[in-house]
């Protein structure tokens, strides 16, 4: 590792082509990875942001078996989805790629021989789980049980998604089979096994030599070294993912979490065949290349024990130097969730917030989960919009270009002497920058971000201190300093913005007439080093607005994003209801007994001091019955007049609230616990008999 590499190569995690993105997955790993990256470029280093799909492994073959496609489709469906996703967003890979691709089939099996030939991994004959129902050994997803750690009775065969344990299916309390639901049963194989125990004194030299991780990140290898690591097989009896290259492995596939880390590789390997570059300077030059892997802390272990683990024995690749993940991102205080549709779905967010890509950024980056879970909520993202994005910075450049232009049509004015106030600000701005830069390195995006909007509350408080609206009418001469230096914080708001809202940035450097600027290099692009700089904007040029950069979110705007998550919210509760359990078996004769009679409503009222009573005035047929009935919070007096109801025609009068009911209106109870009246579907004579 090298502090000050010559380049970095920066990968975030393959996500499974099993279903689109949330935003959960952009505020853990692709908003902080991106980020990171465009700073880098800005700073000029040589970056490689790789990403692309994970294809392989029981997630994908169990969402083909709910979907009815094959695994092909559908990977071939998500990728599409999910890259669409990530482009539309402004998340700047330099490749995104796919682990099917023949390449990194290659390139992961050329590996695994690798190891193999050197002697790494034993051979091993086990009893593995075995539906026989299915047919099938079931690895991974395809066995549920208790998580002998925390005993969520959901833990999978390969991990515990609630306390992130890395388990294996022998393990789980309880085992159960996802395929066919069959208590599993033990039947031999054999499989090639990494000696992580042996290891492990080389991997924990490893992540010692990395104080510098996260709290978090560190906390989880360090459990895991706790717990001593134990061999992992890597490799699976299924028939989807890289063939295992040996001779006595017929169908048998590489562990996808074997072969999905290479895939960084063998999609680097792709780009620089793309660009004419050499792949290998990111991958073996070990002096001068930084690796950094963006994720979620559910692939923690996977990236700083195992992943290592394998690069160690292979030999020729460098380690990763920082694995900055993050928790977990919540949704309206509940966790994110694709089977119960718990999640803002970057694809509907776009379609129903058009060009509003920055405003979700940044109200993610506001709220990353960096050191522990946070909440996303409609109210915050509004809040964020309407008083950070809308009220300090556009306000602060709407301010600054609408004065220029209305004093002076536009034209940067020349600076007069510089004042102490001037001077303050010129000084904070050159420091600002460098703040936000430190942030970055450390990989503390919120800060960062604070840093941003730092700048354009500078800016605003800067013109509110010098009111040059006011100063027009008694010093005109020094609302032309005022202008400049207002015209000087916003060129550097628009290059550190780039970063965090790329959008907006390409939006300001336009109205900012960036060709004019006085930039440091020669790409013609702002870099980092020209933020802050004394006469980046220089006097003369010309600037203009053209547009707000922000809007105002309304009330109504979040409110139906809310009720859309409280109709999912009901639609799990209806789903997960269950229907009432039979009562015990009746005779006809037990049925017979029973005298269901169909009536119509004369009268309706409410009864005095009840919320529940209705009382009803009924025509039976032969005389007029008084029936009370317990439905006044489902329906109101008016609407129940001249409708016709069943009701139990027999059962003994019972007295309630002073008033005796002759009878019982049946209703059907609803999951959600709301009443529907049961009625006859056409018009019947009153006293209808039912049977
Ligand atoms: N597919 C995994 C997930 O979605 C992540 C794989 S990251 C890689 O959780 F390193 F394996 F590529
Ligand atoms: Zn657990």
């Amino acid at each position: 590792m090298s502090k000050n590499p010559k380049r970095y190569t920066v990968t975030a995690a393959l996500i499974y082509a099993n279903g689109p993105i949330h935003i959960g997955h952009l505020a853990g790993c692709y908003l902080p990875a991106d980020v990171y990256v465009r700073y880098l470029r800005m700073k000029g280093k040589d970056v490689a942001f790789i990403s692309g799909t994970d294809e392989h492994g029981v997630p994908i073959t169990i969402k083909a078996k709910k979907e009815g496609i094959t695994p092909q489709e559908v990977v071939d469906k998500y990728y599409k989805i999910i890259k669409d996703s990530f482009e539309q967003f402004g998340i700047s890979f330099d490749i995104y790629s796919r682990t099917s691709n023949q390449v990194h089939h290659e390139t992961s099996q050329e590996f695994f021989t690798t190891m193999f030939d050197k002697g790494y991994f034993d051979e091993v004959v086990t009893e593995q789980y075995f539906d026989e129902t299915a047919q099938q050994f079931l690895a991974d997803r395809y066995i549920i049980g208790e998580c002998p750690v925390c005993h969520n009775p959901g833990a999978y065969g390969d991990q515990c998604e609630k306390c992130g344990s890395a388990l294996s299916p022998t393990e789980l309390i309880n085992p159960q089979s996802t395929i066919s639901g069959a208590k599993p049963v033990m039947k031999e194989t054999k499989n090639w096994y990494l000696p992580l125990d042996r290891m492990q004194p080389q991997i924990e030299e490893y992540v010692n030599s990395h104080k510098e991780w996260k709290t978090n990140v560190m906390g989880q290898c360090q459990s895991w070294l706790k717990q001593g690591l134990q061999p992992r097989a890597m490799t699976r009896d299924l028939d989807w993912g890289v063939k295992v290259p040996l001779e006595d492995a017929e169908g048998k596939v590489l562990y996808v979490w074997f072969d999905a880390p290479i895939g960084y590789i063998s999609m680097t390997k792709e780009w620089a065949a793309q660009v004419g570059k050499n792949w290998e300077d990111y991958w073996r030059d070990k002096e001068n290349t930084n690796l950094v892997h963006f994720i979620g802390k559910d692939n923690i272990v996977f990236h700083c024990i195992i992943f290592p683990a394998m690069l160690m024995a292979e030999g020729s690749f460098v380690l990763a130097d920082n694995v900055p993940a993050n928790e977990f991102m919540n949704l309206e205080n509940d966790k994110i969730s694709t089977s119960r549709n718990w999640a803002v779905w970057l694809h509907e967010y776009l379609e129903e917030f058009p060009g509003k890509q920055d405003v979700l950024r940044f109200a993610l980056m506001a709220n990353a989960p960096e050191t522990k879970d946070n909440d996303f909520t409609w109210k915050d993202f509004q809040t964020k919009n309407n008083s950070e994005l809308v009220g300090i910075f556009g306000n602060f450049i709407n301010r600054t270009l609408v004065l220029t232009e209305k004093y002076y049509e536009g034209i940067v004015p020349e600076a007069g002497e510089l004042q102490e106030i001037d001077k303050n600000a010129i000084a904070a701005l050159a420091q600002l920058p460098c703040d936000i830069s430190d942030s970055l390195k450390n990989f503390k995006f919120r800060e960062a971000l604070a840093g941003m909007i730092e700048v354009a509350r500078l800016g605003n408080k800067y013109l509110a201190d010098t009111e040059p609206w006011k100063a027009i009418k008694t010093d005109e001469e020094r609302v032309k300093t005022i202008m400049y230096v207002a015209a000087q914080i916003s060129a550097t708001l628009a290059i550190v913005c780039e970063p965090f809202l790329p959008f907006t940035a390409e939006k300001l450097y336009k109205q900012l007439n960036l060709k004019e600027w006085k930039l440091a290099g020669d790409t013609g692009k702002p870099e980092w080093r020209d933020a802050g700089k004394p006469g980046l904007l220089p006097v003369g040029t010309k600037i203009q607005a053209d547009g707000l950069l922000f809007e105002k979110i309304e009330d109504a705007t979040v409110e139906a994003q809310v009720q859309k998550l409280l109709d999912t919210k009901k639609m799990n509760e209806l789903e997960s209801k269950k229907v009432p359990e039979l009562k015990p078996e009746i005779q006809f004769d037990d049925f017979a007994k029973l005298d269901i009679r169909v009536g119509t409503i004369l009268e309706a009222e409410a009864m005095p001091k009840s919320k529940k009573l209705l009382k009803f005035l009924i025509d039976d047929g032969m005389e007029k019955r008084t029936i009370l009935s317990g439905i006044a919070e489902h329906y109101k007096p008016e609407e129940m007049l001249g409708k016709q109801v069943t009701f139990v025609a027999n059962l003994a009068p019972r007295k309630m609230m002073g008033i005796e009911s002759q009878g019982m209106i049946l209703m059907a109870e609803d999951a959600d616990g709301s009443l529907a009246l049961l009625q006859p579907n056409k018009q019947v004579w009153s006293g209808a008999g039912v049977s």
